[in-house]
């Protein structure tokens, strides 16, 4: 692994966890983008909207011409939607981490410094849809330093931090759009434990499916 320390957030990385996690997320946009046009819906509409624009119009230019404006439309509603998440997210904890991560005991965050930058972040708090556990979040890690094991490193942290205070496993929640991070829990021993879609309209028309992922740990009161 690259020479990367990782330590605790301090106030004076507010600005650069906030861009991390911005970047991280709006990255996803092209593979949503790509998810939404996969699913049968969006094609039925895309097809229905081509076919009823070329018999009527008996022009092809026409319907073509609509189709490509739908493609933006949809492209433009993903944006939004992430940048909707984006801003809700900040406004929730990442514009307060001190009082959100770090006044609690069970809670921390963490960031990953190369050579005095910081590229990589990651926190931990106790798991509101289950009692008992931690969940791992705000996984992110600048683009110019992926590949070079800083998220397995920041897992183990979040996994080491769990097991010292007794908790048996740590949960996390990704999406179906984020193959990367789907591989790295996978690779790191976290088991799919369930997979369901969001009860909102639009998560629903567009199949958007979340995944819950456990990693079991062994604590130090099983090992003694
Ligand atoms: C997911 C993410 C954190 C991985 O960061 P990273 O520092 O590059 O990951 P690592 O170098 O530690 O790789 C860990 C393992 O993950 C898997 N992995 C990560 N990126 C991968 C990719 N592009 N393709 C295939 N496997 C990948 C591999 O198994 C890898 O282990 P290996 O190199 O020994 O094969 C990074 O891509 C990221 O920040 N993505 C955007 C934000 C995001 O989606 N966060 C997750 C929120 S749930």
């Amino acid at each position: 692994m690259a020479n990367i320390q990782i330590r605790k957030y301090q106030d004076e990385d507010a600005e650069v966890v906030k861009e991390l996690f911005t970047l991280g997320m709006s990255e996803h946009v092209p593979s949503s983008f790509t998810h939404v046009l996969k699913q049968p819906l969006t094609q039925m509409f895309l097809m229905v909207t081509f076919c009823a624009l070329i018999t009527s119009s008996k022009s092809f230019l026409l319907p073509v011409l609509a189709v490509t404006l739908v493609l933006a439309a949809v492209r433009q509603m993903v944006v939004y939607m992430f940048n909707k998440y984006i801003e809700a997210t900040l406004r929730k904890d990442l514009d307060n981490i001190g009082g959100i991560y770090l006044q609690k005991k069970n809670s921390c965050f963490w960031v990953a410094e190369s050579d005095g930058r910081v590229v990589g972040t990651v926190a931990c708090l106790p798991a509101e849809t289950a009692p008992g556990f931690l969940e791992l979040k705000r996984m992110s890690v600048r683009r110019s330093h992926r590949g070079m094991g800083i998220a397995k490193a920041l897992c183990r942290t979040v996994a080491d931090f769990t097991r010292e205070r007794g908790f048996p496993a740590v949960i996390l929640y990704t999406s179906v759009v984020q193959a990367d991070a789907q591989k790295l829990y996978e690779h790191m021993g976290y088991t799919k434990i369930r997979e369901f879609v969001l009860p909102e309209f639009t998560a629903k028309i567009l199949n958007f499916t979340l995944f819950e992922y456990r990693l079991d740990l062994e604590t130090d009161k099983e090992r003694d």
